[in-house]
């Protein structure tokens, strides 16, 4: 297919994201910028970037440096991955099996979603490289369950991570302005937002028909239809997981096992006592419970109560590898980046994912460079200013400002 490289004149984030709104339908965007209800979480997500600076030493040979790191007993390239997005296909043709051919090109994890449009076993044999995570959505159906993990495992995925922040359906203003409820519905106003975007239409229709969350439409007796595998998604959420059944979940999992949407002290250390490998910080993006904390203001409390016994990965609002640094100088392991991948994606398939990758791994390695760091492990919360209300400035009284 030919991709016209409009993306090769993007140098941030912000660059993917007008291509973006550019080239998706309206509704089809705003699910993918937008946040829950009047999205002070999703603002503050990107706030709190600007509380915390960098007190750079400048007297270091940095000629040699690396951006490598460890996850999970794996070396990647660079200290993040891309995040489990839901609904892809709507942004990209077979977008997931562009995102993991990209991440296995740069070295980093890709997270395939429950809600993916492509399967579990698709993404697998399209991208035999990748270092694939399988994300969970617990449903009330402890078989349907069983059966994802089955298949993330059967098929090679080496991490599962299971999602808890989204048993409920979350309110999002501008979806439900838009008609849109997890899908695009063929409402006269969604037809005309689609007309309205040519270049979109003509993606779409080399697939011919609108994407299924295909991973739920074969797993049942018989297959069921996009619109009710769209409503199975939403209504299907198990509202009642808790530490029991991670523990179960726990035994089923062979591989690393991680646990998405955490930001409590006390909450972390009950999973590290489930047996969990690692723990991803999230607010989904500002996507679910309207006020929720910023990820990086609870990340300096919950690295020092479980730190050392279990990975601390973060997301949500993550736009920069000068973010990415920020985290793990606070002690983070690792970022998972949401939108800015959805952005990406929508600005050229898997050829822009990649050049988001490498603009991302460069914007680390000069960011260390200038801190006089010549290796990630090198960085700490010395390295950083806080403003007076971070939890970061209590851990850390000397650098308050
Ligand atoms: C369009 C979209 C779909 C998402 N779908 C899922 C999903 O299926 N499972 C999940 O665990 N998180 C999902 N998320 C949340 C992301 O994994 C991640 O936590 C969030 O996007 C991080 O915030 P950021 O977008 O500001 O980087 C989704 C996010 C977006 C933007």
């Amino acid at each position: 297919m030919h991709v016209p490289r409009r993306f090769d004149k993007a140098h941030t984030v912000a660059d993917f994201r007008c291509l973006a709104k550019a080239f998706l339908p309206q509704p089809v965007f705003d699910y993918l910028d937008g946040g829950a209800e009047y999205e002070s979480a999703m603002r503050n997500n990107r706030a709190v970037f600007e509380r915390v600076r960098f007190r750079p030493r400048t007297m270091v040979d940095v000629r040699k440096r690396s951006t490598e790191t460890e996850l999970f007993g794996t070396r990647v390239a660079a200290p993040f991955a891309i995040a489990p997005m839901g609904g892809l296909g709507l942004f990209w043709p077979r977008a997931e099996i562009a995102f993991a051919r990209a991440c296995a090109a740069a070295n980093v994890p890709y997270g395939l979603s429950t809600g993916s449009n492509s399967t579990i076993e698709e993404v697998a044999a399209a991208a035999p490289d990748a270092q694939l995570w399988f994300q969970l959505y617990v449903f009330n159906d402890e078989a349907m369950n069983h059966a994802l993990v089955e298949r993330a495992q059967a098929s090679g995925y080496r991490a599962l991570m299971v999602t808890t922040d989204t048993h409920l359906f979350p309110k999002r203003h501008r979806d439900l302005r838009n008609g849109f409820r997890s899908t695009l519905s063929k409402t006269p106003r969604n037809i005309l937002s689609i007309l309205r975007c040519p270049r979109w239409m003509w993606h779409m229709m080399i697939r011919r028909r609108l994407p299924a969350m295909v991973n739920l439409t074969l797993a049942h007796d018989r297959p069921i239809d996009r619109m009710a595998a769209a409503s199975y998604f939403l209504n299907e959420r198990r509202p009642s997981f808790d530490l029991e059944h991670l523990k179960a979940l726990r035994r089923q999992w062979k591989g690393p096992l991680l646990v998405k949407g955490v930001l409590r002290v006390d909450e972390a250390i009950q999973i590290r006592n489930c047996g969990a490998d690692g723990i991803i910080l999230s607010n989904h993006g500002g996507r679910n419970l309207e006020s929720a904390a910023a990820p990086l203001e609870v990340l300096p409390e919950i690295v020092d109560a479980v730190g050392q016994r279990m990975s601390v990965l973060i997301d949500s609002g993550f736009r920069s590898g000068n973010d990415v640094v920020k985290a793990l100088a606070l002690g983070a392991k690792a970022v998972l980046f949401g939108r800015a991948g959805g952005y990406a994606v929508a600005s050229g398939g898997e050829a822009a994912v990649g050049r988001l990758l490498d603009l991302m791994r460069n914007e680390v390695d000069r960011t260390l460079g200038y801190l006089g760091c010549t290796a990630v492990d090198q960085l700490s919360r010395d390295y950083l200013l806080f403003d007076r209300g971070l939890p970061g400035s209590n851990a850390s009284p000397a650098l308050t400002i």
